[in-house]
C-alpha cells in the first residue's frame, strides 16, 4: 500500500474544523492520516479530541520563551519531527512570521471565515454585516507572509438573511467550514495542486478565480467540470 499523505494540524481552539478532517478520514472521504495535532494552547479542544483519537498532540505555550523567532524555531522543530506532507491551520490563531511560513512555503493551508479577500483579520461576522453585505463564507487559502492574503483555492457560500446577527452566521458558517475543508484536502490528494508564484497550478492549469464548494468542487474533492454529471 503506498503511504499516504501526512498532515499536521495546527489549533488553537476548540477543533471542530480538526474533528471534521478526522471523520473523513475515518469515512474514507480523505485518503491521509493527521500524524499530530499542534496546538500554543494547553486548554484546546483540539487537543482534548485527538488524545481521545489516539493521534499524537504536542503543545507549544509561547509564554515560555522570550524571542518570537525562538518560539516558531520550537514549533518548526516539532512539525518537522513529524515530516508531513502539509501544514494545516485549522483556527491557529497566531500570526506566523515569515521564516516560519516560507519554510513550509506551497505545504500551508489555512481555512478563514470570510470570501477572501473581503475580511482578513478577525471579528469576519460581525464585519461582514457592518458592510451591508448580502454573501458570506469560508475559504481556504494558501498560508503566504501577508495575514490571510495567501491565493484561494477553494471558498463556501451562503447567503446572508436581514435578521442575522454574528451569532447566526457563525453558527451557520461552520457546517461549510466542515465540508469545505475536507473536500480542498481531497483536492490535493486527487489532482496536482501546486503553488507557482502566488498562483494555484492545478494539473498544471492556471486557477483563475477560487474553485465554489457544490459548484466547482464536490464534497469529495473531484472537480466538477461543465457538462460533466
Ligand atoms: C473557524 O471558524 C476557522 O474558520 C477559523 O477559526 C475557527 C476555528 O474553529 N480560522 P474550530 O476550532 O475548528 O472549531
Amino acid at each position: 500500500m503506498s503511504e499516504l499523505p501526512r498532515l499536521v494540524i495546527m489549533a488553537s481552539g476548540r477543533g471542530s474544523n480538526y474533528q471534521a478532517i478526522h471523520d473523513a478520514i475515518e469515512q474514507r472521504r480523505l485518503a491521509a492520516t493527521v500524524c499530530a495535532v499542534i496546538s500554543d494552547r494547553a486548554g484546546a479542544g483540539a487537543l482534548q479530541l485527538a488524545a481521545e483519537q489516539g493521534i499524537d498532540t504536542v503543545c507549544i505555550e509561547p509564554r515560555h520563551f522570550s524571542e518570537r523567532n525562538d518560539y516558531e524555531r520550537a514549533l518548526m522543530t516539532a512539525i518537522d519531527g513529524f515530516a508531513p506532507n502539509w501544514v494545516v491551520l485549522a483556527g491557529f490563531m497566531r500570526v506566523l512570521g515569515s521564516d516560519f511560513v516560507r519554510h513550509y512555503g506551497g505545504r500551508m493551508v489555512n481555512i478563514h471565515p470570510s470570501l477572501l479577500p473581503r475580511h482578513r483579520g478577525l471579528h469576519t461576522h460581525r464585519r461582514v454585516l457592518e458592510a451591508g453585505e448580502d454573501e458570506h463564507g469560508a475559504s481556504v487559502h494558501f498560508v503566504t507572509p501577508a495575514l490571510d492574503a495567501g491565493p484561494v483555492i477553494a471558498q463556501a457560500r451562503m447567503p446572508v438573511a436581514r435578521d442575522d446577527t454574528a451569532d447566526t452566521l457563525a453558527d451557520r458558517l461552520l457546517p461549510l467550514e466542515h465540508r469545505l475543508y475536507p473536500a480542498t484536502l481531497a483536492l490535493f490528494l486527487n489532482h496536482r495542486v501546486e503553488l507557482r508564484d502566488e498562483e494555484i497550478c492545478i494539473d498544471d492549469q492556471t486557477l483563475a478565480a477560487p474553485l465554489r464548494l457544490g459548484r466547482d468542487l464536490d464534497d469529495d474533492g473531484r472537480l466538477v467540470r461543465p457538462g460533466d454529471g
